[in-house]
């Protein structure tokens, strides 16, 4: 079955003013290429070529001048606009009518994956797949704890108190399900639609498999990490 993909390059990118005063965060440079290009790349290796960019307002114009068409990646490009941050688990319904029956894979534009995907995105039939790496600050994100067989118990964003080291990466596999799912969020209290939601309700039906990715992961959201991204993008070249 074919699978789409959804590229979440919205937000205002606040942690990061003020580099993201006049542009967006996902537009800012990794070393040698537009941060946006790597979660792209992640997705044309995995085979992926019918792709939907949400972005913000106020740089949607940025992004189809960076992007255009797809033609000169070998894909389709399509956009909406995302009027305001309101969660990850929004953009599905914002890509309801680009989904329709398929599976869907979203990845967070600001997110970079040394990992390649594309047998398990070939393989993907049905449920959840969401990806997980151990980091130093899981605090800063969606948590999985396991049990001793490696089997995901529980998820939780951003955990006041310590749960596991095991940051959910901002890679979702999903089928089509997730769409009418999302519809029925009620937002956090960050006034937020959030995707831990969505892994918790394939969890709880017994269908989410999460996975430990070997490779570098970086969530480039903050001026500490996408400094990190530049030095690694740098010393793979
Ligand atoms: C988001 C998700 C979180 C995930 C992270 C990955 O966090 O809510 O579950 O671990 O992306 O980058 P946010 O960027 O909204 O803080």
């Amino acid at each position: 079955m074919v699978m789409k993909g959804i590229i979440l390059a919205g937000g205002a990118g606040t942690r990061l003013r003020p580099l993201t005063k006049v542009t967006s965060k996902q537009l800012l440079p990794i070393y040698d290429r537009p941060m946006v290009f790597y979660p792209l790349q992640t997705l044309l290796d995995a085979g992926i070529k019918e792709i939907l960019f949400i972005v913000s307002p106020d740089h949607a114009g940025d992004f189809l001048k960076l992007l255009g068409s797809g033609k000169e990646f070998g894909a389709k490009f399509t956009y909406e606009i995302q009027d305001k941050p309101e969660g990850l688990a929004q953009a599905f319904i914002i890509g309801e009518n680009f989904i329709k029956n398929s599976n869907v894979a979203l990845i967070l534009g600001d997110n970079i994956f040394e990992d390649k995907f594309s047998k398990t995105i070939r393989n993907f039939k049905k449920g959840g797949h969401v990806f997980a790496k151990e980091v130093p600050d899981p605090e800063r994100f969606g948590v999985v704890k396991f049990d001793k067989n490696m089997k995901a118990l529980k998820i939780q964003e951003k955990p006041k108190k310590f749960l596991s080291s095991y940051a959910v990466t901002g890679l979702y596999l999903y089928d089509h399900r997730v769409v009418e799912v999302a519809k029925k969020l009620k937002p956090s209290a960050r006034g937020e639609l959030e995707i831990t939601d969505l892994h918790n309700w394939y969890l709880n039906k017994g269908e989410l498999k999460v996975e430990i990715i070997k490779g570098e992961w970086m969530d480039a959201g903050t001026f500490d990490s996408l400094a990190r991204a530049t030095n690694w993008a740098m010393k793979r070249k």
